[in-house]
């Protein structure tokens, strides 16, 4: 594994969770006034969880920290139980008291999606840039709604979701024709700005993907793949997921320090 990756392997999907959060929760202490990317998703569910409830028991206080999120479907109204806005003020952000004015998450009901896309990288350049960014990969390497493609978008953008991605996200919605076919999402330079990067991995059906992405050709057909670009990329995996990874010294160093 490159220097650039820290990579911790977990057993299981509840101690990557919560091995995530407690990582996430020492940047927040040491940054609380500053900006944090979030992703939706189902690998980050557990791990805001776990958020919830160091805030109801020990004090994780979000009531400083600007937000951005990572990408919206498009078109799609905030109140729609499927929009990302909405996912987000259920899975995390009413529940540790973060506030409409501290809420970034790209506007699905836009008339002019481009011009979204400009104003949400100019609110994003205006943040000072984002302390950690937490990020999921789909199952063909997409990073926010960053699909496979022969070139890489750097940018905010408007994209329009590959077949698979729709089929993946038609869990979220009772059937797959519901699934809207545009979203705005964060661009690869975009994301890799931030000053750190947490990226959770869970599963065995993701192991392939992972292992292209970290030890792969950097690729636009691999968008994850671009991480290997960051200098400070922190890979928090379950066991299956990582179970294609050449695990060199950093794995040996976290396996270590587990036990
Ligand atoms: C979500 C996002 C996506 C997901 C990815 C993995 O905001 O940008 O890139 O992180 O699709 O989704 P799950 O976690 O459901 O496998």
């Amino acid at each position: 594994m490159h220097p650039n990756v820290n990579l911790i392997v977990e057993p299981d999907y509840a101690s990557m969770s919560k091995r995530a959060a407690e990582i996430f929760a020492q940047v927040l202490r040491e940054n609380p006034n500053g900006a944090f990317g979030f992703a939706t998703g189902g690998t980050p569910e557990g791990m805001y969880k776990e958020l919830i409830s160091m805030h109801n028991n020990d004090d994780l206080d979000f009531s400083e920290i600007t937000t951005f999120n990572l990408d919206e479907y498009h078109p799609i109204a905030r109140d729609i139980s499927q929009s990302y806005y909405y996912v987000m003020q259920e899975n995390l952000f009413r529940h540790v008291g973060i506030s409409e004015e501290q809420i970034n998450i790209p506007d699905g009901t836009a008339p002019d999606p481009l011009e979204e896309c400009h104003a949400y990288e100019q609110k994003l350049w205006d943040s000072g840039g984002i302390d950690m960014q937490i990020l999921g990969i789909g199952h063909n390497g997409h990073i926010g709604f960053n699909e496979p493609s022969d070139s890489f978008a750097a940018n905010t953008n408007y994209t329009i979701l590959k077949e698979s991605t729709i089929e993946n996200n038609a869990r979220f919605f009772s059937k797959a024709e519901e699934v809207p076919r545009h979203a705005i999402t964060m661009g690869i330079r975009s994301i890799i700005m931030a000053r750190s990067i947490l990226l959770l991995c869970s599963g065995a059906a993701k192991a392939e993907i992972l292992r292209d992405a970290l030890q792969g050709p950097i690729t636009p057909l691999v968008p994850a793949s671009a991480l290997q670009l960051h200098p400070n990329v922190i890979v928090v995996a379950d066991k299956e997921a990582a179970s294609l990874l050449n695990q060199d010294t950093s794995y040996k160093e976290s396996q270590k320090n587990q036990s």
